[in-house]
């Protein structure tokens, strides 16, 4: 086989990659053990929102962020032109809304912080947040906007990656699981679920909730990845119901999409791969979603599921060279591998390409956790 990169993986991050590196015309072949794209970033809102999702201890993390979400829109025009297919990027912005008084003291202390941070948000009363958007509660007291907070549609985007990635002369395997890694500093390979060595010139490990999984690494280079569970309603938008902004509650958020799928999620749960969808967690973000956009009652309920966002320890995403010789990880996107797609695929490529590891990427080194685990840095 013909080729230098060996990606396992075909979620947004794998092919994102893939599409990188064909565009840069590096001969490239992705493994998804099951169908391209059908993993956590199908099971995504697909929310790009570094201002709603500001987090105290993750500053690096938030600037990282906000650098991915700027380099959407050109991604988004690059990956529509090389498929032929839309992924529905919004702009309208975000409301954070607060549906009682705790909610909102916690939600002043949210704003005081991103106003510390020099974010772009506007702190709006009720009154204000129902002009932007009509269907938010009208119990409501306060809300924060963030114009700068968009969306796209994740499972378009998943597909029109997918098109892209081949349509650039990329190779897909799809129902082809990987077993193990081989790793090799000048002819690393992976080994297939039916035996098939595979040798490249690098391996990217981009198999989100499922990296850890695979043979081959020794301890000091597997991923510390573990699975969050988190369950999603999707409603079916029917007039006069016309929701148009993403609204983030204490307890759901719903985002909108442009072929009448309303996405609300979602939960968040320690329960290792489960993903069943339960009463409780059905009933949770029921009520959580109608408390601040109560006109949720009346829609049709098409789907509900489970995803599993990857998280790592400090909850931001190992990109970059691993312990292993040859092999790379881009994975452990937690909350954010929608948003983080661009700068992901754009910073990996380059990495792969030029063997430069750029400033972006250098804080979020697989290697932080191998070092960490050594006998010299407990000593
Ligand atoms: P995946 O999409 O899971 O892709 C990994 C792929 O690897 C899978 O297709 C899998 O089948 C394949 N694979 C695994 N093991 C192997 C193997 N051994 N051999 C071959 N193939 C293999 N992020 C945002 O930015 N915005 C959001 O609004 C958002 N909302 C979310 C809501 C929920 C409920 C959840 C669960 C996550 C959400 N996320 C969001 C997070 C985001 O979905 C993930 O961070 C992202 O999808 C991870 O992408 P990935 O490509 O690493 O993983
Ligand atoms: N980023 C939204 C979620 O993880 O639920």
């Amino acid at each position: 086989m013909d080729t230098d990169v060996l990606i396992v993986g075909g979620g947004t991050i794998g092919l994102a990659i893939g599409f990188e590196l064909v565009r840069r015309g590096t001969p490239t072949t992705i493994f998804e053990k099951d169908r391209a794209g059908r993993g956590t970033s199908y099971q995504a809102a697909g929310m790009l929102a570094p201002d709603a999702e500001i987090e105290f201890e993750e500053l690096e993390l938030y600037t990282f962020n906000r650098e991915s979400l700027r380099r959407w829109p050109d991604f988004a025009k690059r990956v529509e032109a090389a498929s032929g297919q839309s992924v529905d990027y919004r702009d309208e912005g975000t409301l954070i809304v607060a549906d009682d008084r705790d909610a909102a003291e916690a939600l002043e202390r949210l704003y005081t912080f991103q106003q510390e941070q020099g974010l772009n948000v506007e702190w709006l009363t009720g009154e204000e947040a129902r002009e932007i958007e009509p269907f938010v509660a009208p119990r409501l007291s306060a809300a924060v906007f963030a114009p700068a907070d968009h969306q796209v549609d994740n499972r378009r985007l998943v597909d029109a990656l997918r098109t892209a990635f081949e349509a650039e002369g990329g190779t897909l395997h799809e129902h082809t699981p990987v077993d193990a890694v081989v790793p090799d500093a000048e002819a690393p390979a992976v080994r297939t679920a039916d035996g098939e060595r595979v040798a490249g010139k690098r391996i990217v490990v981009a198999a989100g909730v499922w990296s850890r999984e695979l043979d081959g690494l020794t301890p000091d280079a597997q991923p510390p990845v573990r699975p969050v569970k988190g369950q999603m309603i999707q409603m079916r938008r029917t007039r006069p119901f016309d929701l148009q902004h993403v609204v983030r509650g204490p307890e759901a958020y719903l985002a909108p999409k442009s072929d009448g799928r309303v996405v609300m999620g979602a939960t968040s749960e320690e329960l290792g791969f489960d993903t069943t969808v339960t009463a409780g967690g059905l009933f949770d973000l029921l009520e959580g979603g109608w408390e601040v956009v109560p006109g949720i009652r009346d829609l049709p309920v098409d789907e509900t599921w489970a995803g599993l966002r990857p998280a790592s320890r400090d909850h931001a995403p190992l990109l970059g060279e691993s312990a292993a010789p040859g092999v790379a990880m881009a994975t452990g996107h937690y909350r954010h591998g929608i948003l983080l797609t661009p700068i992901t695929a754009e910073e990996m490529a380059r990495l792969i390409c030029t063997g430069e590891t750029s400033e972006w990427i250098e804080p979020f080194s697989p290697q932080r956790f191998s070092l960490a685990d050594s006998p010299a840095a407990s000593a």
